[in-house]
């Protein structure tokens, strides 16, 4: 039996658990579990960090039983990564091992004012004032004002602060710390990619960064120690932890499928690749490459001690395929997220209704935290179907106007686009960001790119090295290419519109 490499994937709706040959990179068994999220206040988005760990453990229950089904045994899998939702701010009790508070979302808003300040403290006002340290600007977005948040606001963090008891730490980190033994000797660590997503991460000397943290006034003794992409962590019963930011992770997984991981390094300066609808990471190789646009400066891996750190240019939406599930969950419009298709397709457009989703203010390249959700230019004649469709053309405006940033910072013209995540499952919604940005969009038939990513990283780790990543071991993959539809003019007058409407919704309280 060839031997297999496993993956959690805990992402912002859902956790996964995923096993993988790990010479072909075939799906072998997996299971999904749904993450429920709270929303306390206007703004506000946590979840129930035991509930994560509960799904984490359900995931891996589960797929292991279908293993057992399949007549494999267990003893095959010689490593598991970790992939997960970024930014998501925790903060536990290393003594009880017990949260102290709900994880706070990287969608949360609740440290607008925070944020307000501190922008008002630095120089000229300029939300880039850390960017030469961290890649970021001054946002809700990143961990560091959410640990701050909780250090002001929640009693019980501050208590084990002072008792040297409070433990932060990404969804990564408490994953790991939880499957490597908990309270009795966890591994308090997380890697340099989710590491790069707190503010308090210096890209340049990769490690935390005293004068950042001393900027949030956060304690150092709390964090994690930063690790690479690809190591030993530490052992669950018979097994390897690794992990990996999630988007970091589809990055590996979708250079693998296209062929790119080992020409890249040699090759390409840049290579693009939208590892979800939300998420656009341009491959900028060794060097931090700054941009002008709008866009993150972010660490993409560190596959081991002895390898350089990789960077890459990100384009982050806050709400893309989102927007589907609020249409569902609040306002009931489709009873499940796959109707939207078969809506949107009734309507085959919009009918000039544009939908802006700023429910937690605009993210890259605008970054800016007051804009607020717009759907304009209702008639009479708009119905849900037309809704649905106006959702679908946002998803593809925001990754065309991150696209649109990614062509001006590196100067490279896109040829096509190769995307995937769920949503590459909605044809129509293809075909749209197709006609949107006029290149072709290829979507791969295996769509599990980030799990394989962070598999790959743990199974190429010094110390397991059963995933050797040689030309001969590229998967073969198919995919699906959608070319555009429409032509130019209509193209560009439909986003000329879009960006309209989004002046609106950054502008819509004057
Ligand atoms: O930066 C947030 C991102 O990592 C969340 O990804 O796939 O859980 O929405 P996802």
């Amino acid at each position: 039996m060839d031997p297999l490499v496993a993956a959690v994937d805990q992402g912002t709706s859902s956790t996964r658990f995923l096993v993988f040959n790990a010479r072909t990179a075939e799906l072998i068994s997996h299971h999904q579990v749904e993450i429920n999220q709270s929303f306390p206040k206007e703004g506000w988005v946590e979840e129930d960090p035991k509930e994560i760990m509960q799904s984490v453990y359900e995931c891996m229950e589960r797929t292991c039983e279908k293993l057992g089904q399949l007549n494999i045994d267990l003893s095959n899998i010689k490593a598991v990564g970790v992939t997960n939702q970024r930014e998501t701010t925790l903060v536990w009790d290393k003594e009880t091992g017990e949260p102290l508070y709900n994880a706070i979302v990287w969608l949360d808003l609740r440290t607008q004012s925070t944020v307000e300040r501190l922008i008002n403290k630095a120089p000229g006002r300029n939300k880039n004032h850390l960017k030469h340290k961290t890649g970021l600007p001054i946002s809700t977005y990143f961990s560091a004002v959410k640990l701050r948040w909780l250090l002001d606001n929640v009693e019980e963090v501050q208590q084990a602060v002072l008792s040297q008891r409070a433990m932060f730490g990404t969804v990564d980190s408490w994953i790991i710390w939880c499957l490597t033994g908990g309270r009795n000797g966890g591994v308090h660590c997380t890697d340099v990619s989710n590491a790069s997503r707190t503010m308090l991460f210096n890209i340049h000397t990769m490690d935390w960064d005293p004068e950042l943290c001393r900027y949030f006034d956060i304690p150092m003794e709390i964090l994690p120690k930063v690790r690479t992409s690809s190591e030993i962590y530490g052992w669950m019963l018979l097994l390897v932890c690794q992990c990996l930011g999630d988007q970091s992770a589809a990055l590996v997984g979708q250079m693998s499928l296209t062929c790119f991981l080992i020409k890249l390094f040699f090759v390409a300066l840049y290579s693009l690749f939208v590892v979800s609808l939300c998420f656009s990471l341009l491959h900028c190789l060794y060097q931090p490459v700054m941009s002008d646009h709008g866009l993150l400066t972010t660490v993409a891996y560190k596959m081991g001690k002895d390898q350089p750190p990789c960077y890459a240019l990100e384009g982050s939406v806050a709400i893309a395929g989102a927007v589907v599930r609020w249409l569902k969950d609040n306002m009931g419009i489709v009873q499940s997220t796959s109707e939207i298709e078969k809506l949107a397709a009734a309507a085959g457009s919009s009918y000039g209704c544009y939908f802006v989703p700023a429910f937690s203010g605009l993210y890259a390249p605008y970054w800016e935290p007051s804009a607020r959700g717009i759907i304009c230019g209702l008639t009479q004649f708009t119905n849900r179907n037309h809704l649905a469709f106006a959702a679908l053309e946002a998803v593809c405006f925001q990754t065309r106007e991150i696209l649109d940033a990614m062509k001006q910072d590196s100067g490279i013209p896109l040829k096509q686009l190769q995307v995937d995540g769920g949503m590459t499952s909605n044809r129509l919604l293809m075909q749209l960001q197709a006609d949107i940005l006029c290149i072709p969009v290829v979507c791969p038939t295996m769509s599990e790119t980030t799990a394989l990513g962070a598999a790959m990283a743990a199974g190429a780790a010094e110390g397991v090295e059963v995933w050797s990543l040689s030309p001969d071991n590229i998967p073969n993959v198919t995919s699906e290419t959608y070319h555009p539809q429409i032509n130019t003019d209509e193209s560009e007058f439909r986003f000329a519109r879009w960006k309209k409407a989004v002046q609106k919704a950054m502008n819509w309280e004057t």
